[in-house]
Formats: structure tokens, C-alpha cells, sequence
């Protein structure tokens, strides 16, 4: 019997270990570096049940630092906790909770091997930022790493070393929840800030930092319908060429581990897929951490109509490189039998274990379990003004100025009557958004807080009407459905004796996230009624969209002279609108997301394919693609957003027409700050492949630079373009630039571009 303390002082352990008894046949002697060497002496030592435990994460169980609980799925917890048969635990959080259960797994079990501690530090933890997809409109990628970092520092002192994010899902479809948390529709941007939010949460691993989790493996985000958990169908070529890209620029960033997804992908459910985990993850791209199954979805594989029962629903799954089970016991109940009985080789488990292992090595727990767990500093980082400084300059870094018609904004800073309507306005829940367990209500700056700070305007609040959310949500108190106008009167009134009107309408912060699907993109419940009432006795409106997702709101785009797409940003939201209002900001967001005109438009995406027929030969044809009743175009393209500044595009030039494999084309664009203010813009660059033996989308983003201009300023800037560039997922099955012509645009939007042409011989 080993003494159960070995594993505080690594060194004890290892000089132990190896001169234990004989490696089992199962131990892959090959692996030689030093970490494989202390995994594979663990792993010798491991009976086959100590060997699930590691696969095996469960929920926590708060009765566990009070007293002993005696019956029901609490009770089979923390006995298996302390019989070594625990890898993970999820959703447990704060220094003295996680501290008792670190200390049983390390002090109570046989071999003591440290647990991970997992939860979803999504944007934030207790300081939120902004929603993912609000950072994603910064296109500001050391932004976004840093307010990673934060999250990180931030849960690393509440014992949290595991988080489940970034969420890297591509989605076409806005009606899909849960494109909040991801980085919108775009695999470039989206690669790009797959790897900030990596390297931002992991950075060297030090005890500020926590490992990261790319989500969900794969194809979640192109859900039918955009209705959460449905199926997915989806071509060879959008799997390699816009799911995959940035899972693969996680694992070559570093990512320690994987989740996988609900959803069915081409027939075959991702948690049983092991062409996704097997071949794609662990074999093509050689990632060497682990898979984690989403939450209970190696049981709903016999729900997809996969697997008969939970016994076959582990052995699937197991088998397809699904490493750990998230609460579906699956792993725990069965995987012992299937080894026994023969159905699952020794070795496949072996693998698995190894993974998990390597990745509690490399992140320190074994040489201090309780590396996470120190009371000082929990209370001296939590919330500290640094976050509160960091999470504010990101989330005016993600303010979209989408329409400043008659130059509305900035608005004036004295002098003014401003009626400032919307239940949002008030709301310091909502801005916190849908992923924020470890936050408390009532947190955020509220809009008429931060408008306040700027004292010399009159400003009269009025509520208008509730923001209808359809029902209770689970875990979190909201408002019902509502139909409400008792407070129209008031909020026409103020309205009526102000200078400008700001209203702030949108989303509550959980329309959006997981469970989220909506099948109108409107303003919910009576704000489109309002803001029309409103519009009627004063047009001088600037609207305030708060919201989790693309809306589709063509009244508002046409009627109203400005708008600000705020998203949810966070525990200091209002302090961000407010300065970005006044113009003590000038924004510089750009849409990570088309916004349609109409819900009947989705999926709507900017690289889309031509089709056969693109557009009408004669102008009464009705053969080509598109609606009788709307128009293709979006009503906000990817790519889009104003600024105070005015930016002028010319003198798109490239430094040669042709080019060969090995060598480089210059692009060249000047531009122009033709205004008084001082401002960033993101100069995008866009290229399309005009023959390919996959039929190639219209325009595909390749770079983008963020560049800063003084008032009447003028910079050019220059791209190189390589064949790496150009390279995509043929039909062939390899990645490759195809000789031939290439379309190349710059501008700052994906629809106001400037266009040249290349070729590559
Ligand atoms: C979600 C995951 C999340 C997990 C744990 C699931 O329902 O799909 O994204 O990480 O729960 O909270």
C-alpha cells in the first residue's frame, strides 16, 4: 500500500513509484519525456476502478463542507470521492469549498491524486466582460487575451482551475442562442480569438491562470433551424474550411482540453464521433490533452437514437476518444464491466487516463494540490479595481456604432434635456449577460448610472414598459412575458419635452445563451411598439441595443438616426455607453455577425457562395436567387461599424499582378481620417477565389489591421498576401492554394470594399 500523502511532494513520489513493482503490460514505455514517464508510473500503479475515477466528473455537492450527506446522488458522490474514484468536479467554487473536497480526493484516497476543478468562466468571473461575441466586435485581439487574463486571475483565487471556454463555434444563424459566447460567423476572426482566449486563460500556467477548454467539438454552432441541440448536416468542405479552423488554432496554441457537443453531426453524434476525436483531434492534429463530454451527452446518445442504454453509450463513446464523463455516470457505472467483459481494451482507458493525468501534471497539482487555495489571496483578487479597469476598457472597445444619421452622437455635454427610456436603462442584471454563475445580480452599471457621471445635462428617466423574456428561466428569477403598455404614457410625455431621446431596448441578458433559441429576432415583448409611440412625438432618437445576438430590426434601421449596439457588456457596461455617448470615446467596434433584415434571410453570412444564379439577367426574371418578398442583402453587413471619425478608402494598388508558389504580393491601400476627430479603424482584407474544385464563398477575410489616425491623418497600409493565404480544404482532401485568379478587397466593411485581382500561377 502506497502512504496516501506521496503525492504532495512529487519527488518522493516518483523515486517511489519507480522503484515499485513492474510496470503493467498496459504502459506505453515509448512515451519518454519526463512528464510521460511520472504519468505512466501513476498509471501503473492504478487499479481499472481508480482508472475510471480519473474519467469520472461530477457536479458538485455543497453538502460536502457541512455535514456528511447519508442519501441519494449526494451520498454515491462522496463516497466515490473517497474511494479515489473522481477525476473532476464541476461547479464548485470559493477557496474553503474547493480546499475540503481537494483535500479528500489528495489526503482520503489511496493514491491521492489531485482533482480538477471545472466551471464556465465564460466572460468572467465575479467582473464580468463583456458577452464573447461583444469582445469579438473589438476585433482587438490583445483585448480580448487580456480580458482572459482577467477572467483567469480571477478564478484561479477562487480555487477554480479549469474553465470551460473559449466557446469557439462558427454560427451562420442568430436565432441560435448561443452565439453570445462565441466570436460569430467568420473562421478567420473567429481562429484569431480562439487563440487570445487561450493563451489569455493558460498564459505560462502560473497560479493566476486556469487551463482552457475549445467547445464544442463540433459543428454545434450550425444547429438547424438555429434551434439549440437539433441536428447538424453539414458538407466536407464547411467542416474543414469554417467549423474546424479555429478548434485547430486552439490545439495549436496550446488548449490542455477539449469538449465535445450535443449535437448529432451528419448522423453521427459528436460525443460518439470518432472521426471528429479520433482521427481529426488526437490523430491529424496531435492534440495530447483531453476530451470532456458535455454535459450528460454520452446518455443522450441513446436519446439521439445511437446507443440502446447507458452501457453502450459508454463503450461508444469511450472508444471515440470522449475521455471524461460529465455527469452522466455512464463512465462510472459501466466502463469497469466493458473492460472485463472485453468489450473496451484496457488500453483504450489507459489512453484516456494518461491524457487526464498529463494535464494535472502540467498544470502544478501534483507538486500543490492546493496550488488554487489560498484564502489572501481570494480576498485580495476578487473584484479588484484592476478587473473593474480592464473589464471597462474592453467593453468600450466593443461598442458598434451601427447608423449616426444628422451626426446625433456624440451627444452634447451641457445644455441638454434628455428623456432616457427602456426598462434596459435601469436593468443592472441584464448587462451581465447569460454565462455569469459566479457574478451577483445587481451588479453592473446600469446606463442611467453611467449617465449620470456627466451631471450637466438633464436627464429624466422613464421606464416605458417591462422587456418580455417568454418564461421563468431555470436558475435565475426574471420577468414574465409581458404585453404592458401602462407605461407608455409617461415615457411619450418625457419624450416629448427633450432635446434627445435615448432609448435603451434589446434583449434581457438571459434571451440569449444556452436553451436561448429564439424563432423571432425582434425587439421583444412592446419595445418596438414603444420605440414607434416614442418616434411619433420626438424622432431624435439614439437607440441603445442591449441584446446577446443579431437582431433583426428594419423599422428601427430606417427610422431611427442613431444606433449603438451595446450587446451585454458587463459589470461595467453602463460606464462604457455613457463615455462612448459623450465621445470620450470614439467607438471602433465592427459587427462579428451579420445582422438580417429578416428572420426568413437565416443562416445569412457574408462569405457565402455564388450559386448558379446569383442575380437577374432581365429585371422582371424570377429565376435567380432570392425572395419575392425581401431583399438578400443584410441589414448590417459582417465587418460594419461607424465612428465619430470620418474614414476615406483610396488608392487600392498590389505590387504585382502574378505571383508564383514561394513568393509574396504586396496590397497596398491608403487611408484617410477626413474629420476632426481622432480614431481607430479596422482595415479589413478580404479575398475570393474565383475557380476552385470546391466552389469557393464570394469573399473570404485574410487579414485585418487596427489602425489609429489623427484628425485629417493619412496612412498607407500594406498586406502581404502568401499562398498560405490562399490555401483551403480542396476537394482533394489536402490544404492548398489552387493556381488561378484571385479577387482582393479592402475596405471597412465586408460590404464597402475596394476591389483588385490577382494571380497565382
Ligand atoms: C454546456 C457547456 C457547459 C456545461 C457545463 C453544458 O450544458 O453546453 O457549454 O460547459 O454545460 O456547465
Amino acid at each position: 500500500m502506497i502512504h496516501k500523502n506521496i503525492i504532495y511532494a512529487y519527488s518522493v513520489l516518483l523515486l517511489l513509484v519507480l522503484s515499485c513493482s513492474t510496470p503493467k503490460s498496459s504502459v506505453n514505455v515509448s512515451n519518454t519525456d519526463p512528464t510521460s514517464k511520472r504519468v505512466d508510473s501513476i498509471l501503473s500503479l492504478m487499479t481499472l476502478e481508480e482508472k475510471v475515477g480519473q474519467l469520472n466528473q461530477y457536479n458538485g455537492f455543497w453538502e460536502i463542507t457541512g455535514p456528511v450527506p447519508k442519501e441519494g446522488q449526494a451520498a454515491k458522490k462522496y463516497d466515490d470521492l473517497k474511494k479515489g474514484l473522481v477525476g473532476s468536479m464541476l461547479n464548485v467554487k470559493g477557496v474553503s469549498d474547493v480546499k475540503a473536497l481537494q483535500k479528500i480526493a489528495v489526503e482520503q484516497t489511496r493514491l491521492g491524486i489531485p482533482l480538477l476543478f471545472g466551471f464556465d468562466v465564460v466572460h468572467g468571473y465575479k467582473t464580468i466582460s463583456p458577452i464573447p461575441l461583444a469582445e469579438a466586435a473589438s476585433w482587438d485581439l490583445k483585448a480580448i487575451q487580456k480580458s482572459a487574463e482577467i477572467a483567469a486571475e480571477e478564478a484561479a483565487a477562487v480555487g477554480i482551475n479549469w474553465t470551460f471556454a473559449p466557446m469557439v463555434d462558427i454560427s451562420r444563424d442568430a436565432r441560435w442562442g448561443r452565439v453570445m459566447e462565441g466570436a460569430g460567423e467568420d473562421p478567420y476572426l473567429g481562429a484569431l480569438i480562439a487563440k487570445a482566449r487561450v493563451q489569455g486563460f493558460q498564459g505560462n500556467l502560473s497560479n493566476k491562470n486556469i487551463i482552457a477548454c475549445a467547445k464544442h467539438f463540433a459543428g454545434y454552432g450550425f444547429a438547424e433551424s438555429g434551434r439549440d441541440y437539433n441536428t447538424v448536416v453539414v458538407s466536407d468542405d464547411v467542416l474543414h474550411n469554417v467549423i474546424l479552423p479555429p478548434f485547430k488554432a486552439s490545439v495549436d496554441a496550446g488548449v490542455k482540453t477539449f469538449m465535445n457537443s450535443f449535437n448529432d453531426l451528419n448522423g453521427i453524434p459528436a460525443t460518439g464521433s470518432s472521426f471528429l476525436q479520433r482521427d481529426i483531434l488526437k490523430k491529424s492534429w496531435n492534440f495530447k490533452g483531453f476530451v470532456v463530454s458535455d454535459w450528460g451527452s454520452i446518455n443522450e446518445m441513446i436519446a439521439h437514437g445511437y446507443a440502446q442504454d447507458s452501457k453502450q453509450a459508454a463503450e461508444i463513446a469511450i472508444n471515440a476518444g470522449s475521455d471524461m464523463d460529465m455527469e452522466s455516470y455512464a463512465y462510472i457505472d459501466h466502463l469497469k464491466s466493458l473492460v472485463v467483459s472485453g468489450v473496451v481494451d484496457v488500453s483504450v482507458i489507459d489512453d484516456a487516463v494518461r491524457r487526464v493525468l498529463r494535464v494535472k501534471f502540467e498544470l502544478g497539482l501534483f507538486e500543490n494540490p492546493y496550488k488554487y487555495c489560498n484564502e489572501a489571496i481570494e480576498k485580495e483578487t476578487v473584484g479588484k479595481t484592476e478587473f473593474h479597469e480592464g473589464v471597462l476598457d474592453m467593453a468600450k472597445k466593443s461598442i458598434v456604432l451601427l447608423k449616426n444619421d444628422k451626426q446625433l452622437l456624440p451627444l452634447k455635454k451641457s445644455g441638454q434635456k434628455i428623456a432616457l427610456i427602456g426598462a434596459l436603462a435601469a436593468d443592472k442584471t441584464s448587462p451581465l449577460g447569460s454565462w455569469r454563475i459566479g457574478a451577483d445580480d445587481n451588479t453592473a452599471i446600469s446606463v442611467v448610472e453611467g449617465m449620470n457621471k456627466y451631471p450637466n445635462n438633464e436627464v429624466t428617466y422613464s421606464k416605458g414598459a417591462d422587456v418580455a423574456i417568454g418564461r421563468t428561466q431555470f436558475m435565475w428569477e426574471t420577468k414574465i412575458n409581458t404585453t404592458d403598455t401602462s407605461g407608455f404614457a409617461e415615457a411619450i410625455a418625457t419624450a416629448k419635452k427633450a432635446d434627445v431621446v435615448v432609448m435603451v431596448l434589446g434583449e434581457h441578458g438571459l434571451q440569449s445563451g444556452e436553451g436561448r433559441s429564439r424563432a423571432e429576432l425582434g425587439l421583444p415583448g412592446v419595445q418596438q411598439e414603444l420605440l414607434e409611440a416614442v418616434y411619433k412625438v420626438n424622432p431624435n432618437i439614439v437607440l441603445i441595443l442591449t441584446n446577446g445576438r443579431p437582431l433583426a430590426i428594419p423599422w428601427a434601421a430606417e427610422h431611427i438616426p442613431a444606433i449603438l449596439e451595446t450587446w451585454h457588456l458587463g459589470t461595467q457596461s453602463g460606464h462604457a455607453i455613457a463615455q462612448v455617448l459623450y465621445g470620450d470615446y470614439n467607438p471602433s467596434g465592427k459587427l462579428p455577425m451579420t445582422f438580417p433584415r429578416n428572420v426568413g434571410q437565416l443562416p445569412l453570412y457574408y462569405n457565402y457562395k455564388n450559386t448558379g444564379r446569383p442575380s437577374a439577367n432581365e429585371p422582371e426574371s424570377v429565376f435567380w436567387s432570392h425572395y419575392i418578398d425581401e431583399k438578400n442583402t443584410p441589414l448590417f453587413a459582417f465587418g460594419h461599424g461607424l465612428s465619430y471619425s470620418k474614414f476615406e478608402y483610396s488608392e487600392l494598388k498590389v505590387s504585382k499582378a502574378s505571383f508564383s508558389k514561394g513568393e509574396t504580393i504586396q496590397v497596398q491601400v491608403e487611408l484617410k481620417n477626413n474629420s476632426t476627430v481622432e480614431g481607430k479603424e479596422v482595415v479589413q482584407l478580404y479575398i475570393r477565389d474565383v475557380v476552385g474544385s470546391f466552389t469557393r464563398p464570394v469573399k473570404e477575410l485574410k487579414g485585418f489591421e487596427m489602425v489609429e489616425l489623427k484628425p485629417f491623418e493619412s496612412k498607407v497600409i500594406t498586406f502581404t498576401i502568401d499562398q498560405e493565404m490562399l490555401a483551403f480544404y480542396t476537394a482533394n482532401k489536402t490544404w492548398e492554394a489552387e493556381p488561378g485568379t484571385f479577387k482582393v478587397f479592402v475596405g471597412g466593411s465586408s460590404d464597402q470594399l475596394l476591389e483588385t485581382e490577382i494571380v497565382l500561377k
